[in-house]
């Protein structure tokens, strides 16, 4: 934490109610990470007007500028509303129309207003590799967020835009403003011509529990090459798991939460928030949101699997292990996955399960051996929780594995063939597990008990 003293910037994010905000866990690792002396917090203005009749909001701005606050966030209710009490408005933030981020204007006494949010979804789908210009987009909804998106999508040069809403008057509103939206009924998605597209989910639709698909039909949903949700509470809404189910890479709104918040702090300070901040702080939005997470690397017998349903077990926590999610969501167990497609095949279902596992909480999660050896694995894996690597020598990993056939690498081999072959894949391997590792815990020669007291003392550090 920052050391609060006088000479101390103030920032913050007003909105009623504001006590759920997750602006300030963003914000204020930020200063932490770069190294800035400013403290962000939530400022509660209640909807309403003064006793002369102005209201809270305008009132609250003012003040807040009179005090010397650096920078501000607004949001619900007032992203609207609060444009009357700026000096300046940025362009992009008229077209949406809608302002979530205050900084110190230079041509007046009082604020200029931006609009990160869009920006900011814009960033974090850079991030993800994911490419808009030229792409054909589907967004489902014609709120408020949908019609920013299509204005976010028009500028970033994609073709073209199926809108699908209940009440259609509402998309086809928004496609007499920009050019490229075809507006349609949810029931006429049928009418989307047979193509790969990128695929949007701006409805309300999924936050609450028990909330289903806006539309119901696997063969729409196979037409998404990547699919974004809005949405980040739930992690994962109906949407969401029925792109997974099919396979196709999708991600929910945590990371435009966090752009948005980057992108505002970077205006404040005028400066560029590296892109290792910005991950660290995303972990720790994870953390605060969905819980934190035990993920558990190492060699196969290295004991991840029983250290890691024994540690689930007596820290009250969910235990998922990899190859068992991967032979799930395949239909087919490891050895059959390697037989029809490959070492290369495997790793590739092994990836796209990996990255699925951000949406996890409180989870103790057990890793296959050879899941650290691509980078990308290693860093989303670290993004997902704390990384422990369970290290074991050559002979201990023997005993534990020599009679199991369920392992693709070593089966048909002698008992030295097995031993040379694990030695050399330890050799290879063990720069992967270091480099994936927050922490390693030796299991060679201890029991369970001994490993799940070394995994305490490592707590209290
Ligand atoms: P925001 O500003 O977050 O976009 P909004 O303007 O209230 O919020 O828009 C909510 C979107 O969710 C709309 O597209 C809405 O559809 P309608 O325009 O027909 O109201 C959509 N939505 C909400 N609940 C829905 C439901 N149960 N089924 C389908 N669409 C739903």
């Amino acid at each position: 934490m920052i050391e609060i003293n006088g000479k101390t910037n103030i920032l913050g994010v007003i909105g009623d109610p504001i006590e759920h905000t997750l602006s300030p866990v963003i914000h204020n690792t930020l200063c932490e990470l770069i190294g800035i002396n400013a403290a962000y917090l939530p400022v509660h203005v209640v909807s309403g007007t003064s006793d002369a009749g102005e209201s809270n909001i305008s009132v609250a701005v003012k003040g807040l500028y009179a005090s010397g606050v650096k920078g501000l966030n607004v949001t619900v209710p007032y992203k609207q509303d609060v444009m009357e009490s700026l000096v300046e408005i940025d362009d992009l933030a008229k077209k949406i129309g809608a302002v979530n981020t205050l900084v110190l204007s230079k041509n007046g006494k009082g604020y200029k207003g931006y609009n990160t949010d869009m920006p900011g979804l814009r960033r974090a789908l850079e991030t993800k590799g994911v490419e808009l210009s030229g792409k054909k987009v589907v967004i489902i909804g014609a709120g408020g967020a949908a019609r920013a998106v299509c204005v976010m999508l028009e500028s970033a040069g994609a073709e073209k835009i199926y809108l699908l809403n209940r009440t259609k008057e509402k998309a086809e509103k928004i496609a007499e403003e920009i050019n490229i939206v075809v507006p349609l009924s949810l029931d006429e998605y049928k009418d989307i011509p047979d193509d790969k597209y990128i695929f949007f989910q701006c409805t309300s639709f999924g936050l609450k529990p028990g909330d289903g698909l806006v539309i119901d039909d696997d063969d729409f949903y196979r037409m998404a090459e990547y699919g974004y949700d809005l949405i980040y509470n739930p992690a994962v809404t109906p949407f969401l798991a029925k792109l997974s189910e099919l396979g196709i890479k999708n991600d929910n709104g945590l990371s435009m939460l966090l752009y948005q918040g980057v992108i505002a702090f970077e205006y404040w300070f005028d400066l560029k928030v590296p892109g290792d901040y910005a991950k660290l702080t995303y972990a720790k939005l994870c953390q605060k949101l969905y819980g934190e997470n035990i993920v558990l690397v190492g060699y196969m017998g290295s004991g991840k699997s029983t250290v890691g349903k024994a540690l689930a077990e007596a820290r009250g926590m969910n235990f998922l292990d990899l190859d068992e999610y991967i032979v799930e969501r395949e239909g087919k167990s490891i050895n059959q996955i390697f037989a029809e497609v490959g070492e290369q095949g495997f790793r590739d279902s092994e990836s796209f399960s990996i990255d699925s596992l951000k949406y996890l909480s409180n989870t103790v999660i057990s890793t296959g051996g050879g899941a650290v050896i691509r980078q990308s694995n290693r860093r989303m894996l670290k993004e997902c929780g704390t990384v422990y690597y369970l290290s074991a020598d050559v002979d201990t990993i023997y005993d534990r594995v020599k009679d199991d056939d369920q392992r693709p690498l070593l089966n048909g081999l002698s008992e030295t063939e097995k031993k040379s072959k694990i030695a050399d894949m330890l050799k290879a391997r063990s720069q992967y597990y270091e480099s994936a590792a927050d922490i390693t815990i030796s299991t060679s020669n201890k029991t369970i008990e001994e490993i799940l007291h070394d995994f305490e003392i490592c707590d209290e550090l």
